[in-house]
């Protein structure tokens, strides 16, 4: 993924670069760097580990120059190491930062190694530097430069270029990464998000893929993949202000899981009209336009969509498909009948889902996005959008933007059923008053932290863990597993609890951690029996659900009491505790859990 930065203009520009890469941390953190032209020099300071190591360099060595680029790195090709952390430096005449992948990187640098030139790092990204090395040798002006070298290369790239020969100028290019160039007056910048530019403006225009730009402090023409000057509309964005502020909690995490009562409220209040009617943002006739679906998303947000999928069914008896975004688009699918394709993002930047709506749009279908970033490539994209409000989220595990995109999902079920005449309105109004208490229940469950304590005290030993669930709360089981894998590094796996006897229990011994989500409905008798079969075999039960749900599950050791709530809405208060022992267990391990290792919080790579 990564984050780019590019800025020209009439200050310095270490100051500047560094507030950018700070609100662009989210997109990495395995190493940073920046590079400036000053006095005539190019220079560079590179850093491995979390911004804060670039600080510290650039105070005791500072960079002065008025026109500079920076990049924090999410590593793709080659290791975690200064060498192969951006900006990278060719000959001491230019130098480059690039995010996405470079996929013919190999053949190039091949080439390029045939006819002298000498690499220093094991990235993809070190050929455009390069390319760019060897255009401006042969005296190409920037435009030309730039085309020479867009011609040479294919993947998915946003970079920026700064040459010694042309010390007022950023050379920026994109396709399939996100790029945006902000203006002011006596500079402009350049950055993979208009967040990171919002301490110094908000007037921004977002490049469209394949288009390139020569930028200077007062000037910036703007190509597209004709290589024709494109017009690029300027917008005014309402970049949020980055937070900084934890509000007293120890980590984002912590503070995000308080704040889903209002995430959730907001969100609700963004499903409804101005009368307080659900509408889930689609009129009658666009609700009757949805046929089948295909929810698409990736990790967490895939979670989301498969509970989505089971209230769409449920609710409005809508055929719905789920898929893995990182597939949909390579697998040819086959969309007859299908009208709608929903794409789920928190970051509205994840590439691989970004990639399979512009599929699904290729394919004929509608593309509708359940996204909380207002002004991300899918939000942009998507033929409508049906907002996520759960406010920034900066802890890289996904908390407060899923239960909102639960919020969104059973509000269209709603809507759909009571559209389509599946759900009477009684059972419509009798839901939805029921999901106007979620915030309520969900402040209640901030309680669980000391509940669950003492288990992530225990849990933080286990070698393995694994999560059931049945029926809506089997994706809740899933996305437990992925919350504790990601943030304490304990290998755990999601089961439908059926599935157990087909093969996983086999993984039951003795202390073996088994967290089961478990109803008050019809299920809940058959995941008794399921339960029963791995108490047999040693298993450590831990049982999560209302009072009545736990209560059938007896011999369970340990027992997590979720606020009562409409069985169907399980799920969004059922992550609560799922969020909470992830948190508390990687506390306990002493991980680092806003930025768990080897993660970050967009993923704009294939
Ligand atoms: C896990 C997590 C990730 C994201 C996934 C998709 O806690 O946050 O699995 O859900 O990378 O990201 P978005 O929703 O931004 O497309």
């Amino acid at each position: 993924m990564c984050g780019i930065v590019g800025y020209v203009g009439n200050k310095a520009c270490q100051d500047v670069i560094l507030g950018s890469l700070e609100r662009l941390e989210y997109r990495g953190y395995d190493s940073s760097g920046i590079a400036s032209i000053d006095n005539d020099q190019l220079v560079l300071r590179r850093a491995v580990g979390k911004l804060s190591e670039l600080k510290a360099k650039t105070q005791l060595e500072p960079v002065s120059g008025r026109i500079g680029i920076g990049h924090i790195r999410w590593a793709t090709h080659g290791g975690v190491t200064e060498k192969n952390a951006h900006p990278h430096l060719v000959n001491g005449e230019v130098a480059i930062v690039h995010n996405g992948i470079i996929e013919n990187y190999a053949d190039l640098k091949k080439e390029l190694i045939e006819k002298d030139f000498l690499f220093n790092s094991d990235t993809d990204s070190e050929v455009l530097a390069h390319l760019f090395a060897r255009a401006f040798n042969e005296g190409l002006e920037p435009v030309a430069a730039l085309r020479t070298v867009l011609k040479k290369i294919e993947g998915a790239f946003a970079f920026a270029a700064i040459s010694k020969s042309h010390p007022e100028t950023l050379l920026v290019a994109r396709n399939a990464s996100p790029l945006a160039i902000g203006f002011s007056d006596e500079m402009a910048i350049v950055a993979s998000d208009a967040t990171a530019m919002a301490h110094l403006t908000s007037r921004v225009t977002y490049l469209k893929d394949n288009d390139y730009a020569v930028i200077t402090a007062k000037n910036c023409d703007i190509f597209d993949g004709n290589n024709e000057l494109a017009k690029r509309e300027i917008v005014q964005v309402k970049a949020a202000p980055i937070l900084l502020d934890k509000a007293g909690f120890r980590h984002y995490m912590e503070k995000e899981i308080h704040e889903q009562p209002d995430a959730i409220s907001h969100t609700i209040s963004a499903m409804t009209d101005v009368s307080g009617n659900l509408t889930a943002g689609l009129d009658s006739s666009s609700l009757s336009q949805i046929k089948q679906i295909v929810l698409v998303a990736a990790g967490t947000s895939f979670y989301a969509a498969q509970i989505g999928r089971y209230w769409i069914e449920r609710l409005a008896g809508i055929p719905v498909v789920c898929e893995i975004a990182s597939e949909y688009h390579y697998r040819n699918p086959a969309v007859n009948g299908y009208t709608t394709a929903i794409v789920i993002s928190q970051s509205g930047e994840s590439i691989d889902s970004l990639m399979a709506m512009r599929h699904a749009k290729i394919l004929g279908l509608e593309t509708l996005g359940i996204v909380n970033v207002a002004d991300s490539s899918i939000a942009r994209e998507a033929d409508r959008i049906l907002p996520t409000r759960a406010g920034p989220e900066i802890g890289v595990a996904s908390t407060k933007a899923f239960t909102a995109q639960l919020v969104v999902l059973i509000c269209l079920a709603i809507a759909l059923g009571k559209n389509n005449g599946r759900l009477d309105s009684s059972r419509a109004n009798h839901l939805f008053q029921n999901l106007l208490k979620i915030p309520g229940a969900i402040g209640k469950s901030m309680k669980l932290f000391d509940q669950i304590r003492p288990i992530a005290h225990r849990l933080k030993n286990a070698r393995s863990c694994l999560f059931l669930g049945r029926d809506v709360l089997f994706p809740l089981a899933c996305e437990g597993a992925l919350k504790l894998k990601e943030l304490s590094y304990i290998h755990a796996e999601g089961f439908a609890s059926g599935e157990m006897k087909h093969g996983p229990i086999a993984l039951v011994e003795d202390g073996l951690p088994i967290v089961s989500f478990v109803s008050e409905d019809e299920m809940a008798r058959k995941a008794v029996s399921n339960l029963k079969e791995a108490e047999a075999r040693g298993g450590y039960i831990i049982v999560v659900g209302t009072q009545t749900a736990v209560d059938m599950i007896d011999f369970a050791v340990e027992k997590i009491i979720i606020p009562n709530c409409e069985p169907i809405l399980a799920p969004i208060v059922g992550a609560i505790p799922v969020q909470i022992l992830a948190y508390l267990t990687a506390f306990e391990k002493g991980t680092d859990i806003d930025q768990p290792r080897n993660l970050a919080k967009s993923v704009t790579v294939e």
